[in-house]
């Protein structure tokens, strides 16, 4: 099952050749609207987390889609983001459609899942919305679990779609063990990815990213230090980042996932690995970027 896999180790002049140098002529409008659909009541820190990366890695703009009762609470985090309420309740499901459609228009990139409030609609929604929306759409956390129940969602969508499971959510999104998932994480991944036609990023040590044409790509950077809540969170923002940004698939993901692991061994190179929680990461992000500047 391994003939044709040819994985690429990535290293750091690939991931740096991704990302251009901002041109002196730029503004805000140069680097992109990113569209964070993320948080509920208990999980706002999974919105901010997911939006404050967006906006630590280079995106123009960064707006949050969530739930209304708790927009303003997200917003607390960062004074640069923007808040769009969604004024129904309960678990996101087709009455949320319409407003994500708007807050859709003109957006560069989507990023749907951390924190959201998950129930026997969002995969419904989720389809419509990768059925409609003209931009990048990264899934992560419970936007997996919910697509996990109908993958043909996946194959409707108008535009690139990528999936960030850790082998957990892999699980789900195969019907197989974690433990299988582990064992066979290339063909697994491999196999999923062109099945479905999405660029998928297997988390976990040495994060797999594959390519819808089947490209592997494996990731040297990350530490143990970053097996705390919320660092997976801090991953999709970086991707929504580069995706709107407008750097292409497979690319921008893959130096996605080697600059959030430089970020995080970066952050535990100053403050060790017992102690390193996910928003070490999103300072780490700028230590990334400064070496590199
Ligand atoms: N070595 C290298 N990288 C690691 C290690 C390690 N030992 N442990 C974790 N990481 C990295 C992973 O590669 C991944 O990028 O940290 C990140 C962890 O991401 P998630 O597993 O998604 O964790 P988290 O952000 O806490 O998720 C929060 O979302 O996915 C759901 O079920 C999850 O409810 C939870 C929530
Ligand atoms: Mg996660």
């Amino acid at each position: 099952a391994l003939t044709g896999l040819v994985p690429r180790l990535v290293e750091e002049a690939d991931a740096r050749g991704v990302l251009p140098p901002r041109r002196a002529d730029s503004h805000k409008g140069t680097y992109g609207h990113v569209l964070v659909v993320a948080g509920s009541r208990g999980k706002t820190g999974a919105a901010a987390m997911a939006a404050r990366s967006a906006l630590r890695s280079g995106a123009g703009l960064v707006s949050v889609a969530t739930r209304a009762e708790v927009v303003d609470t997200v917003l607390s985090f960062a004074p640069e983001l923007m808040g769009i309420p969604l004024e129904a309740s309960g678990p996101l499901g087709l009455a949320d459609l319409e407003p994500l459609l708007a807050a859709a228009e003109g957006k560069d990139a989507l990023v749907i899942g951390p924190g959201i409030p998950r129930g026997p609609e969002t995969g419904k929604l989720i389809a419509e919305l990768l059925a409609r929306v003209e931009a990048p759409v990264v899934l992560d956390a419970d936007a997996l679990n919910a697509v996990a129940t109908d993958l043909s969602a996946l194959r409707g969508a108008k535009r690139q779609v990528v999936l960030t499971p850790h082998p957990g959510e892999m699980a789900r999104l195969t019907g197989r063990s974690t433990k299988e998932v582990q064992a066979h994480r290339l063909e697994l991944a491999r196999e999923f990815a062109m099945e479905h036609g999405v660029t998928l990023v297997l988390k976990g040590t040495r994060t797999l990213t594959v390519s819808a044409d089947g490209d592997l790509y494996i990731n040297p950077t990350g530490n143990p230090g970053m097996a705390t809540g919320g660092t997976g969170d801090v991953l999709s923002g970086i991707c929504g980042a580069f995706l709107a940004q407008g750097f292409q698939v497979p690319d921008a993901i893959w130096a996605a996932v080697y600059v959030h692991g430089l970020a995080g061994d970066l952050a535990a190179g100053k403050r060790g690995k017992v102690g390193l929680i996910a928003t070490d990461l999103i300072k780490g992000l700028c230590d990334v970027w400064t070496r590199w500047d």
